[in-house]
């Protein structure tokens, strides 16, 4: 409802981009984002959209269509084009020009230092700052400007982008009421407030994120772990209860947020984690490294399909676990400009039915287990009743599916299976 209003708001600002609810759409935003090397378009509703974003960005990678001769029947309404890549370059070390040709290991997340505070800079500590503004005030001026601009969950965001700014935990910012912000931290501030206006994950602003018992570096476009998969984790400790030094296999890492869960507290793991993407592995290592969980980790980056999965350094494994790209193509239309923008859709997309990757997963798993052994998998509700009709028409699949669990909204969300013996 939120994207129709605005679409009739916008529809007068010409500037503004339109995006088809076609799939092409979110490729092209996609590949925007994620820098590939393949030609990127963007649908604009007239030539001087173009002109102004190929003037101000030098943009010849970039590749428009006018979409204004035939208009989407199901549309929605994004941050202007010039928001986002100025948001991708305050936030990743971009090259000067050129997006697209930026490989993302050199979009290392460049956060300025934050600034260490003491409690004896009060209102009246002048030396310390020029401006007269402090915490309460910018709090409030930040929260009107999100909501003005309909991002979601204002002032959340802004109290964890100021504290961020001070290093102070969130909950403690109401102590600091008064306290007045240095120019320094409020230019800061105002950059990183920016990223959010141009509907940039809060995650990937502040360059971390908590999951589970770690905190993740989670940078675009690496999917951001979600809360609901926390579950996953603590069904997989289950699994494991009573095996000695066991040996699993992630699928999809992504930030790595499952696999380095899991060997962060169990001290005898070792892991073998797979993504297809190359930005994805090297989080999970960058992740790994600073969890110091490194030498019980391997990466392999690759894609599994149902006919081929990745060359692996074993083959056989006491739990397989994964939360592959698991979202119906038709629910795609629907997810939020934070994830369509800045989120690799690969990461989400499963396909007609939600199931292209499931199914291959399942499929190569009957083979990498022994008997009795488990594989967890987090899927959307809809499959726990699509997966068994699936299922029984796999006659020689040596898997059984033993129990649907709920996420915390009651929702089904994850499945066991166990190799039949
Ligand atoms: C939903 S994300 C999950 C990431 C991480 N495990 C988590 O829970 O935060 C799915 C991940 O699977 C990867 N992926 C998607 N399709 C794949 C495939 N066919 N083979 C290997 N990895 C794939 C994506 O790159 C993405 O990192």
């Amino acid at each position: 409802m939120k994207f129709r209003f605005r679409m009739a708001a916008v529809r007068l600002c010409s500037q503004r981009l339109r995006i088809s609810s076609r799939q092409r759409c979110m490729s092209s935003y996609y590949r925007y984002s994620t820098c590939n090397t393949s030609s990127t378009e963007i649908l604009v509703q007239d030539k001087s959209s173009q002109h102004s974003l190929k003037n101000q960005f030098e943009c010849h990678t970039l590749s428009f269509i006018n979409v204004n001769k035939k208009l989407p029947h199901q549309s929605c309404f994004f941050p202007k084009v010039t928001n986002i890549l100025t948001s991708m370059k305050s936030v990743c070390k971009l090259p000067q020009n050129d997006i697209r040709y930026s490989p993302l290991s050199r979009l290392n997340i460049k956060h300025r230092p934050r600034y260490a505070l003491h409690q004896s800079q009060t209102h009246t500590d002048r030396s310390y700052s020029t401006r007269a503004d402090t915490v309460k005030d910018t709090l409030n001026d930040w929260t009107e400007k999100l909501e003005a601009a309909d991002v979601p969950e204002a002032s959340l965001a802004v109290e964890y982008i100021i504290s961020h700014i001070l290093d102070i935990p969130r909950m403690e910012l109401h102590r600091y009421a008064s306290l007045t912000l240095s120019e320094e931290m409020l230019t800061e501030i105002e950059r990183l407030m920016t990223c959010r206006l141009a509907r940039m994950p809060l995650q990937y602003i502040l360059g971390e994120w908590d999951f589970h018992s770690i905190t993740l570096k989670v940078r675009p476009p690496v999917f951001i772990p979600r809360p609901e998969t926390e579950k996953l984790v603590e069904l997989a400790l289950e699994c494991l209860q009573g095996i000695k030094a066991p040996r699993i296999l992630e699928i999809g890492c992504g930030s790595g947020a499952i696999c380095l869960s899991l060997l962060h507290i169990l001290g005898d793991l070792h892991c073998v984690a797979v993504d297809q993407s190359k930005h994805a592995i090297e989080v999970t290592a960058l992740n790994a490294a600073s969890l110091r969980v490194t030498d019980r980790l391997t990466l392999v980056e690759g894609k599994v399909t149902s006919e081929k999965m990745p060359s692996l350094p074993q083959e056989c494994f006491d739990l397989i676990i994964s939360n592959p790209p698991y979202m119906l193509r038709k629910d795609l239309l629907n997810v939020q400009p934070e994830i369509m923008i800045y989120e690799d859709m690969r990461a989400l997309d499963g396909g007609k039915e939600g199931l292209d990757v499931i199914k291959a997963v399942i499929k190569h798993s009957q083979h990498l287990l022994p008997g009795g052994h488990a594989l967890l998998l987090e899927v959307d509700p809809c499959h726990c009743y699509l997966i068994p009709t699936w299922m029984e028409k796999q006659p020689t699949l040596k898997l059984n599916m033993s129990k649907v669990f709920q996420d915390f909204n009651g929702k089904d969300r994850f499945i066991k299976f166990v190799k039949l013996s």
